[in-house]
């Protein structure tokens, strides 16, 4: 299924302007509604887990079908705005941990894993090559497959233990088992959804990753105090940019990670909503945000022009059959915060 449209008064919050909580419409008031179009009821309770999970991945990856040319073009502007849907919802996304959760304790089910069990096993080890990579001071000219010098099993464990990991929006935490496979160390998963966090937490112990760290937080009104080496997101800005104040809530989440992400460190983000172009993109708009000289307010450490770099993207994604059509494609890009 498609993206919902939202009622046409809702357009008008979409307002190109910095913007503070108070401007955000709640998602309890968008349940309501949601409830009074009726459209609620295409995620309700009786709806089959599977057919809901290929409608979710449907609205998730909504205008993704492009030809394969746009991935590599310079487009100067992304694409018209993703239409919202209920997947922007807290409310979407309780009501899908709650039942995954009741799955896992009945069947010892998983749950959803987003883009597939490939990308995920890419995603982990592309990473891992580039920390490495960086460890050993290479941050330029990194290889098209983000390969690294090869190392011993022992070299790459201690490289990888001085990083600290973020993945926010972790759903499942499955992600970060991965990492943990590759030989990160030092994990945490956040996500608003209290059930996910729940399912993460026994997911994790389940598969003997109890080191693992699981909190519930709202990646755009962060309570973490701490900052980390590597942040990574699967998934979690295109559901952030489902919401019907998607467009707001994008310019909220580089805001937040800016303070997430140690000096030096990096961001790993995978997409299928956006291409690489489209988040290089994204990352420029907010480092120009930032550098925007008549404000007398900003401090000098604010107007310093290395914000967000990007570093390398994955060039060696197969086509993959996504909601049941296939040449559905999905870009992760790394970008380094400041030193
Ligand atoms: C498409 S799912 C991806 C889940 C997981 N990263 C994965 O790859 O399986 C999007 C996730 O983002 C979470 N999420 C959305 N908005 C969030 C926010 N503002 N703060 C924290 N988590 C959020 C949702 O609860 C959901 O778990």
């Amino acid at each position: 299924m498609a993206g919902i449209r939202w009622p046409p008064e809702d357009s008008e919050l979409l307002q190109a302007r910095a913007p503070s909580t108070a401007d955000l419409i709640s998602d309890d008031d968008r349940s309501i509604a949601a409830d009074s179009w009726s459209i609620k009821s295409d995620y309700g309770s009786t709806l089959d887990d599977e057919q809901r999970h290929v409608d979710a991945s449907d609205a998730l990856s909504a205008g993704n079908f492009r030809a394969a040319s746009d991935y590599s073009s310079d487009k100067e502007e992304p694409d018209a705005e993703v239409e919202p849907s209920m997947l922007g919802l807290q409310s979407y996304w309780d009501a899908t941990y709650a039942d995954e959760l009741t799955n896992f304790h009945e069947h010892g089910h998983t749950g959803e894993i987003w883009f597939g069990t490939e990308v995920m096993e890419v995603v982990a080890s592309w990473t891992k090559n580039l920390c490495v990579n960086i460890s050993q001071g290479r941050t330029q000219n990194l290889t098209n497959d983000g390969s690294c010098k090869s190392e011993t099993g022992e070299e790459v464990v201690k490289y990888l233990s001085g990083w600290s990991v973020l993945d926010i929006g972790t759903g499942n935490g499955l992600l970060l088992q991965e990492l943990a496979k590759q030989g990160f160390s030092d994990l945490t998963g956040t996500d608003y959804s209290e059930a996910a966090i729940d399912l993460a937490r026994n997911l994790a112990i389940r598969d003997g990753f109890s080191n693992i760290n699981f909190l519930v937080d709202d990646v755009l009104e962060t309570k973490l105090e701490r900052q980390f080496q590597l942040v990574t997101d699967k998934g979690t800005l295109d559901a952030i940019g489902l919401h019907p104040d998607g467009s707001m809530k994008r310019i909220m989440y580089w805001e937040s990670l800016s303070k997430l992400i140690a000096p030096g460190g990096i961001l790993v983000i995978t997409s299928c909503n956006s291409t690489k172009d489209e988040l290089v993109l994204e990352v420029d708009n907010f480092n120009q945000r930032n550098l925007c000289p008549e404000s007398e307010a900003m401090d000098q450490e604010r107007r310093d022009p290395l914000l967000f770099r990007y570093l390398n993207h994955v060039q060696t994604y197969p086509t993959f059959m996504f909601a049941g059509v296939e040449g559905s494609r999905v870009a992760t890009v790394a970008f380094q915060w400041r030193s």
